[in-house]
């Protein structure tokens, strides 16, 4: 009976341990709700106001996000900027020249902290200001848990590390994926991010000179703005159909092997993830719910919360 009862407690304690150690167990929707009430509104507006003056820069949020939670969890350690003591993920290979936005972060953490100061973590600000960025383009919304906050230490080596290159082939995409607990399911999905934005050439120039599984007449049309030599800084749209529409037409572009990207197209190339291609392609609802459900999932990597990290005051500084 005792032993029973100890084992009891035993169990109930670990069950404890296991739900707090598992930190987006902490993560709430209505974490802001009598602290800034407003938060919501205020990033979404900012949001709206930025799209209006470039249609672009909801996929460049997106990305931001996905940069940042890849590295450490969903901390803003992106946000920082490298100083003379200082080296942040900003310079980092995949990041370097290449991921934007960092202005719109600065404006909307400056109207959300003149309504509610030092309140709001900027990594919040992000996983808010992502989800605004599909849905004004189109895409599908989703309740984002929030309290997450901002780190204090960056890692150059980690960014480099722990993102997928578009080099990458089916296998090491779903492994990197895992890695963060993410499921090859969640990883078809979230690509479908590839559904706007923009390619610098250097980053699909083999593809579109070197591979054979892609369509013949959109290689074709891709080198006419992506010469075979040069810096290689000329932009293409990551969905040849739909650049500024969150829909599902990447994955049509997969069936017709237009996909940009080496590793968009891996998701399709007589590989494991064919058929929920095909699915996505034809489905949009099951897409958008499962775009949603692996959004939540990826914004849920090890936030720091509770009295851990900080609420920084200015996105790009340690406080
Ligand atoms: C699966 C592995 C992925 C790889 C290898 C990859 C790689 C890339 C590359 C190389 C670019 C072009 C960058 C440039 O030329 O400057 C890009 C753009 C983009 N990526 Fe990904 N990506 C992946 C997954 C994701 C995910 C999970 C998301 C978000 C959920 C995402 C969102 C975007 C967006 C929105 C753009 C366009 C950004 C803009 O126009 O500013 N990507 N990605
Ligand atoms: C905002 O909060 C910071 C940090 O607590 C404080 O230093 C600053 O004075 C506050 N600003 C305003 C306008 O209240
Ligand atoms: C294509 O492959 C050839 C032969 O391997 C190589 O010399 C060339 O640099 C490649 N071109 C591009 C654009 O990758
Ligand atoms: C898959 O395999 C078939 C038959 O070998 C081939 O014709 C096709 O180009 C391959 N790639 C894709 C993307 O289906």
């Amino acid at each position: 009976m005792a032993s029973l009862r100890y084992s009891f407690v035993t169990l109930s304690i670990v069950t404890l341990l296991v739900i707090s150690s598992c930190g987006n167990a902490q993560l709430s929707p209505t974490f802001y709700a009598s602290t800034c009430p407003n938060v919501q509104l205020i990033v979404r507006n900012a949001v709206r106001e930025a799209i209006n003056q470039e249609l672009r820069i909801g996929a460049s949020i997106l990305r931001l996000f996905f940069h940042d939670c890849f590295v450490n969890g969903c901390d803003g350690s992106l946000l920082l900027d490298d100083t003379n003591t200082f080296t942040g993920e900003k310079n980092a290979f995949p990041n370097r020249n290449s991921v934007r936005g960092f202005e719109l972060i600065d404006t909307i953490k400056a109207r959300v902290d003149a309504a509610c100061n030092a309140t709001v973590s900027c990594a919040d600000i992000l996983a808010l200001a992502a989800k605004d960025g599909v849905g004004l383009m189109g895409g599908p919304t989703w309740t984002v848990p929030l309290g997450r906050r901002d780190a204090r230490t960056a890692s150059q080596s980690a960014a480099n590390a722990q993102i997928p290159a578009p080099s990458a082939n089916l296998a090491t995409l779903i492994s990197m994926f895992a890695a963060k607990g993410l499921s090859a399911r969640d990883m078809v999905a979230l690509s479908g991010a590839h559904t706007f934005g923009f390619a610098q050439c250097s980053t699909f120039r083999t593809r579109i000179y070197n591979e054979t599984n892609i369509d013949p007449v959109f290689a074709a049309n891709r080198r006419g703005t992506c010469p075979p030599s040069g810096d290689g800084t000329n932009l293409v749209a990551l969905d040849i159909q739909t650049p500024n529409r969150f829909d599902n037409n990447y994955y049509t572009n997969l069936l017709n092997r237009r996909g940009l990207l080496h590793s968009d197209q891996e998701l399709f190339n007589n590989g494991s993830q064919d058929a929920l291609v095909r699915v996505y392609g034809s489905d949009l609802a099951t897409f958008r719910s499962d775009f949603a459900a692996a959004m939540i999932r990826m914004g849920n990597i090890s936030p720091l919360t509770g009295t851990n990290g900080e609420i920084r005051r200015n996105c790009r500084v340690v406080n």
